[in-house]
């Protein structure tokens, strides 16, 4: 992964982009926050993710939820493949092994009207 990315600093509150290597995305609160692109669970693109009201960062493809502090994965998959439904063992079970697979987590800084994010 690129060691430095950088987007525009207009991202609202809520919301996640691409930019590079990184999902790059703001809380319900307005904090800045980046985290690698790729679902721990079928590796999803999370930067066509959502943001939910607890900050998490939500995979758009089965909704796992990720700690974008962290990088953990909070809640695991809600189906699998072309399936979206509940899986509560298959859950528990993708949930297990995501502990030891967190996203990477960036660090995002304000510089020149831009976000900048580095490892
Ligand atoms: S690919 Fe992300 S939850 Fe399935």
């Amino acid at each position: 992964m690129p060691a430095d990315h950088t987007t525009s600093v207009d991202l609202e509150p809520g919301t996640v982009r691409r930019a590079g290597g990184w999902a790059v995305g703001r809380t319900p609160a307005g904090e800045a926050f980046a985290v690698s692109r790729r679902c721990r669970h079928q590796l999803a693109d999370l930067s066509a993710g959502t943001v939910d009201a607890d900050g998490c960062l939500v995979c758009p493809w089965h909704q796992s939820r990720f700690d974008v502090g962290s990088g953990r994965m909070v809640a695991g998959p809600r189906g699998f493949f072309g399936y979206h439904g509940p899986t509560p063992g298959y859950t528990a079970l993708v949930l297990g092994y995501a502990r030891h697979l967190r996203l990477a987590v960036g660090r995002v800084a304000h510089e020149a009207g831009r976000l900048v994010v580095r490892r």
